[in-house]
């Protein structure tokens, strides 16, 4: 396992991270002709994607989109993650050639939706983008929930906090088998979830972020801290499993 940090200045994140990303996504697209992208929701990400539409630092035209989780509402309900990814990504390009996969979860058989779903991913998704809930969860793969555990199935209906309790969520067998994963957190509250998954790694049940330990963290310096203390504290570093960029 090596986690890969990438710890910049707050003013300068979304334009680091942009670059990360779209030179992941440019590599991608050389290699394969195309690039399968899972978004997240979240406001962390609601950020970047408005960053990208407003400088266009995509090209839509290889990327298939996909998104890691959904909630059981309208699209034009305020929760609705795929409703903000129109709002803020594809605010200001025409709808036309666009690829994106949306998870259907307004519907009444949200199994179906699930399972209808599970036909659309691939095998190996190219990158995946998660944001990090205060509580550890990433995706909707929260703490306690049988999500955690699921060993088979690549989509599930699951439980989440009110105000949007149900959802549809993809599972660790997609983060695990996804070539890159991304991690977008910023500020000292997220960096010390981060820290507490640090110094606990092997309890992923009551933090499913530790089950990406292992991927590209995209930190803000105040995030990176924490991050930075933890693993300090308990000499990561001397593992040689931690490169800080
Ligand atoms: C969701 C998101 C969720 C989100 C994190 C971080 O549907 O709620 O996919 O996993 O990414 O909760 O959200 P913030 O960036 O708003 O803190």
């Amino acid at each position: 396992m090596e986690p890969h940090l990438l710890n910049c200045p707050t003013e300068k994140w979304l334009e680091s991270v942009t670059v990360e990303i779209t030179s992941e996504i440019g590599k991608c697209v050389k290699r394969c002709g195309h690039c399968s992208l899972v978004l997240t929701g979240g406001s962390t990400a609601e950020s970047l994607y408005d960053f990208w539409a407003i400088n266009k630092s995509l090209d839509y035209s290889y990327i298939h989109f996909f998104i890691g989780d959904e909630r059981c509402v309208e699209v034009n309900s305020s929760g609705s993650n795929y409703g903000m990814i129109a709002r803020t990504l594809f605010s200001k390009t025409d709808s036309s050639g666009l690829v994106m996969n949306r998870m259907e979860a307004e519907t009444d058989d949200r199994e179906d939706a699930a399972l209808r779903y599970e036909g659309l991913l691939p095998d190996s998704v190219d990158i995946l983008l998660l944001g990090l809930g205060t509580d550890g969860h990433i995706a909707s793969i929260f703490p306690y929930s049988e999500a955690v555990q699921e060993k088979f199935r690549t989509v599930l209906v699951v439980d989440g906090p009110d105000p949007f309790k149900k959802r549809l969520s993809i599972t660790p067998s997609v983060i695990k088998k996804a070539k890159i994963v991304f991690l977008l957190a910023t500020g000292t509250e997220k960096g010390e979830v981060l820290a507490t998954a640090l110094a606990d790694p092997n309890n992923i049940d009551s933090m499913p972020v530790r089950l990406i330990l292992d991927a590209r963290w995209l930190l803000d310096e105040k995030a990176a801290i924490p991050v930075l203390a933890a693993i300090n504290k308990h000499r990561l570093k001397n593992d040689n499993r931690i490169r800080i960029t």
